[in-house]
This record gives structure tokens, C-alpha cells and sequence, in this order.
């Protein structure tokens, strides 16, 4: 089984959600859970962007210890040197230095020709690589670049001394299919590629981000990176609970698996969605409020003879403690009759049946029937009687 670190961008990626601004305390108490729930690689912000930001990545770097930390530089010496004073006290400094690679990148935002660029990234590798005993690289807008090209600079940062290599597809352009030929081109064409980790970072522009890094994974990706609950610049980065819930699920598919402390899915994303003021949509796989509610009579009547026939994640595996029964206008005489066991009303066949009408009438009138609204249907069903 192939193990795949999971690379966690909440606190950089994820904070450039716009309106998304945390503070100090809230960006440890994030990082702490993070390390709870079992991520390899914290990325703790972009130590040259601001003095909180540099402030923030040097406390987590010298508290946490579960995870690895590292900031995000440009490829500039200033950048670098202020990734080490932020990192150095980390267990294994690591840095992340990136430098795009496409066409329309270096033309009209670097305003440098291809052999520059393989100039600088592989000057600032080797600068880093001076202090940082493990350096990443990314090659920005990978996925529009020219894959020779690609194929080139990345072989000459490997010479430099990069660890770690990352393919991201920074506006989420890419389909799953294309992403993993890209991976399968780059292990044929880059003859020095078995000494790095290969690194998926996708965005989810066209919704394909968590696609897409299945896709990596199953040509030759060894690590992934993403948010939780995918938030991120624009439509957000890949959900890492997404990507690792459906390794564990899949494994039979996927041959991987990730060391996620899975149970504790639900409370990071919980603490994610607080403090960061982002909801999560009820219908997001995994975390949402509906990812484990069962509305359709069909459907509660088949979960509770055997909860496979409709689950095919159990929410204690991600943490969730709820009744995935949903009572409404959808739901059966099974479904109910067990809510009112489980109430402690034990009701003969007769009194069901007035009891189930007078359920459907009211469902027919309200969205979801709490079990205060079942206790009233008891109670006006015991006055009349
Ligand atoms: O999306 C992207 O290209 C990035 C890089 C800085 C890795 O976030
Ligand atoms: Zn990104």
C-alpha cells in the first residue's frame, strides 16, 4: 500500500479565500488541530508577506511537532531569508519556493524568457537548500506549461537539491485524465525524478480539484496537497477530508491510503468553518449537514435494516455523531415508528396509522419534523383519544 503524505495549505492557500483573515490565536489553534488529526506537512503562511503572517509561521513551526512545517517564499533571496528566520526553530526547516513555468506566466508576469527562469529557480533552490535541510519547489501554472520545459527546469532543481516537487494547477484548468498523463510524462522524460516526492496541488475552477488528485495519485504522486473543506483563492483548493476519505474508502481501487486520524474529520472541519466565518454547503461530501441524512422512505427503510444499502461511509469513521434519519414529508412508516421507540413511545398498529397520517399531513406543511414537534403529535393524539 503506498502511503501519501497529506501537505495541508489551510493557513496559506486557504487563507487567501477572499474575506478570510485569521488571527494569531486562531491560526495555532488550527495548526494544532491539524496536527491531531494526523497532517504530515503544515503549510503555516507566507512568512515574507506580513509580519503576522511571519509572527504566526514562527510560533507553529516551534510548537507543533506531530507534523512538519513549512511557509511559502517567492524566488527571492529576501523571501528565503525570511522563510529561515520564521522556520529555523522548526524540527526539519523546510521551505516551500515556487516560480511559474507557463508561457503566459513568465511572459507577461515575470517578464523573463525560459532560460532565465531556469536560471533563477535553480539559483534559488541551491541558495535554500544552503540552510533548508528539505526544500520544495512548484512550478506554478504547471499544468498550461510546455512539458518539455517542464520536464527540463524540474530535472535542474533536482540537480540543485530540491526534495519535493509540486505540479500545481493553480487555476484549476486541468481534467483528471490530463493531470495524470502530465504525472506519467514527467517519471518518463525527468531521469533524476525518483529522488523527489511528486506533489499534487490542484484548484477547483471547473470542480474537478479532488478528481484531479485521485488522478495524481494513481500515476505516481506521493504527496497532496489541498485545504479543509477546500477552502482556498477563488472556487478554493482540493478538500484534503475529501481526498482522504475516499483513499480509505477506495483502497481497493487506489492502493494508497493517507495516516489521517480520520475520526477527527468533523471537528477540523468544524473549527475550519468557525473560524474562518466560511460555511459549509449542507451537501458537501464528507463534512456537510446532509452528507449522512437519509430523507426518502426507500432510502430509511433500507439504513435501518442495514446500513450499507445507502452508507457507504459511516459518519463515526469522520467523527460524526448524529441520527442520519431525517424525518419529513419523504419518509416511511418504518422510519417513524423507530423515532418514536427511540423516544420511548411504544405505539400499537392502530394507533400508528392515525399517529403516520397525522405525521404526513404535517410534513406536508414543514420542511423536517423535529422530535419536539413528534412529542406535540403524541400528546394531541393521547388528549383526543
Ligand atoms: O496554486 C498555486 O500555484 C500555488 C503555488 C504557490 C504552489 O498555490
Ligand atoms: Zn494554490
Amino acid at each position: 500500500m503506498q502511503k501519501i503524505k497529506l501537505f495541508d495549505t489551510t493557513l496559506r492557500d486557504g487563507e487567501q479565500s477572499p474575506g478570510v483573515n485569521l488571527n494569531f490565536q486562531e491560526k495555532l489553534e488550527i495548526a494544532r488541530q491539524l496536527e491531531r488529526l494526523g497532517i504530515d506537512i503544515i503549510e503555516a503562511g507566507f512568512p515574507a508577506a506580513s509580519k503576522g503572517d511571519f509572527q504566526s509561521v514562527k510560533e507553529i513551526a516551534s510548537i507543533v511537532r506531530g507534523s512538519s512545517v513549512t511557509g511559502l517564499a517567492r524566488s527571492v533571496t529576501k523571501d528565503i531569508d525570511v522563510a529561515w528566520e520564521a522556520l529555523k526553530h522548526s524540527e526539519e526547516p523546510r521551505l516551500h519556493v515556487f516560480l511559474a513555468t507557463s508561457p503566459i506566466h513568465m511572459q507577461y508576469k515575470l517578464k523573463k524568457t525560459p532560460d532565465q527562469v531556469v536560471e533563477t529557480a535553480v539559483e534559488m533552490v541551491r541558495y535554500a537548500t544552503k540552510r533548508f535541510p528539505v526544500v520544495q519547489w512548484s512550478a506554478e501554472d504547471a499544468c498550461r506549461s510546455d512539458l518539455p520545459f517542464l520536464a527540463r527546469i524540474i530535472t535542474e532543481v533536482i540537480e540543485a537539491g530540491a526534495k519535493v516537487i509540486n505540479i500545481p494547477d493553480t487555476v484549476g484548468y486541468i481534467t483528471p485524465e490530463e493531470y495524470g498523463d502530465i504525472f506519467t510524462y514527467l517519471k518518463e522524460n525527468v531521469p533524476n525524478i525518483h529522488r523527489v516526492d511528486l506533489s499534487a496541488h490542484c484548484h477547483d475552477d471547473l470542480g474537478m480539484a479532488t478528481a484531479n488528485s485521485l488522478a495524481a495519485i494513481r500515476h505516481g504522486a506521493t504527496q497532496i496537497e489541498g485545504t479543509i473543506n477546500g477552502i482556498g483563492e477563488r472556487a478554493g483548493n482540493a478538500s484534503l477530508e475529501e481526498i482522504a476519505v475516499a483513499l480509505h474508502i477506495r483502497k481497493d481501487f487506489y492502493q494508497a491510503e493517507t495516516g489521517l486520524t480520520l475520526p477527527e474529520t468533523k471537528r477540523t472541519s468544524d473549527l475550519v468553518s468557525k473560524l474562518t466565518g466560511m460555511v459549509i454547503a449542507p451537501n458537501k461530501a464528507v463534512v456537510g449537514r446532509n452528507a449522512f441524512a437519509h430523507e426518502s422512505g426507500i432510502h430509511q427503510d433500507g439504513v435501518l435494516k442495514e446500513p450499507t444499502t445507502y452508507e457507504i461511509i459511516s459518519p463515526e469513521l469522520v467523527g460524526v455523531k448524529q441520527n442520519p434519519i431525517v424525518l419529513g414529508k419523504h419518509s416511511g412508516r418504518h422510519a417513524f415508528r423507530t423515532r418514536l421507540v427511540e423516544l420511548g413511545f411504544a405505539t400499537g398498529d392502530q394507533q400508528l396509522d392515525s399517529l403516520f397520517a397525522k405525521f404526513k399531513d404535517l410534513a406536508d406543511k414543514k420542511k423536517e419534523i423535529t422530535d419536539d414537534d413528534l412529542f406535540a403529535l403524541v400528546l394531541q393524539k393521547q388528549i383526543g383519544d
